[in-house]
């Protein structure tokens, strides 16, 4: 039997079981949140869409309860504030890490087994974290960033190429923050030629720098940050580990020596099966990708080194 865990029934952690139960990736999801009621309510409202969309996926809603969680094989971490409009996911830091920790370590008592999937921001820094606080294998921790950055980098380019977005291919590395994001043009292809053939650079241009803010145009239109895509693409990293896929997903991962970087969490291509992490893909960068990427890692160190000024790590 096939167990997935979501902790936080915010709008994200709501979207992500949702797309799980939809699509039915796993026999059992359990959605826990601290908030008295929530979880156990948007639980019961998607156990009335079973008939009309047709799944028989068990849902199970609760409040803090982490026994219910026993023996998850993967769990998502969504908890934790969202951005405000003009905020950046790094200003989040002072009251996310406290709360990621605390899940993980509570999550690590009933579900030893378990691969995290970590979407609470700063991402890359909250990947970080998960991965010191349980002391798992590398394999076992995963963070959401470069699917999601990926996956608006595929919808601005097929917008450009008036294309359809299953068509199209297209991966973002780095860090999942609006200045650290590195959408790569050079390995976008639509339906195998490259984009690079097809569209001008000024056109290229404005899809990586719409991209790189594609969170923060949502914050501002929203109010909040944005759910639907974030949701989804959570769920289709749960999906690949649940069902082995071996999809090659951009994600954050622990790295020594990939990419020539040691000791951070930092989004590169995947393969991600029911190992979980299970080979990072080395794709040759350039000497300017490469700069790009060194510039995204210093960032990312930065955040991480707030872990130790606030005394969570
Ligand atoms: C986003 O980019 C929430 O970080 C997430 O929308």
């Amino acid at each position: 039997m096939s167990k997935v865990t979501v902790v936080g029934a915010g709008n994200v952690g709501a979207t992500c079981t949702n797309v799980l139960l939809f699509n039915e990736v796993a026999d059992q999801v359990v959605m826990l949140d601290v908030k008295e009621g929530l979880s156990e309510g948007k639980a019961l409202d998607m156990l009335q869409t079973a008939s009309l969309l047709g799944f028989d996926s068990k849902i199970v809603g609760c409040t803090n309860d982490y026994a219910q969680t026993a023996d998850s094989d993967v769990v998502v971490i969504t908890s934790g504030i969202p951005r405000k409009p003009g905020m950046t996911r790094e200003e989040l830091i002072g009251v996310n890490a406290g709360i990621v920790k605390s899940v993980a370590e509570n999550i690590l008592k009933f579900s030893p087994k378990a691969i995290i999937v970590v979407v609470s921001n700063p991402m890359d820094t909250m990947t970080y974290l998960a991965l010191k606080t349980t002391g798992l294998p590398k394999n076992k921790i995963i963070g959401m960033g470069g699917t999601l950055d990926s996956s608006r980098f595929k919808c601005y380019l097929s917008k450009a190429l008036n294309a359809n977005p299953t068509e199209v291919e297209g991966l973002v590395i780095g860090g999942h923050g609006d200045t650290t994001m590195i959408p790569l043009t050079r390995f976008a292809t639509y339906k195998g030629r490259p984009v690079t053939d097809i569209l001008g650079k000024a056109t290229l241009d404005k899809v990586v720098a719409d991209t790189m803010v594609g969170g923060a145009t949502l914050t501002s239109l929203l109010g909040t940050s944005a759910w639907y895509a974030p949701g989804a693409a959570a769920a289709y990293l749960v999906e690949s580990i649940i069902h082995d896929q071996k999809k090659i997903i951009p994600c954050c991962v622990s790295l020594e020596g990939e990419y020539g970087q040691n000791n951070i969490c930092i989004g590169v291509p995947v393969v991600i099966g029911k190992n979980g992490v299970e080979e990072i893909i080395d794709y040759k960068l350039n000497a300017e990708e490469n700069a790009l990427f060194e510039k995204s890692a210093a960032v990312v160190r930065g955040t991480n080194d707030v872990l130790n000024d606030i005394k969570v790590l």
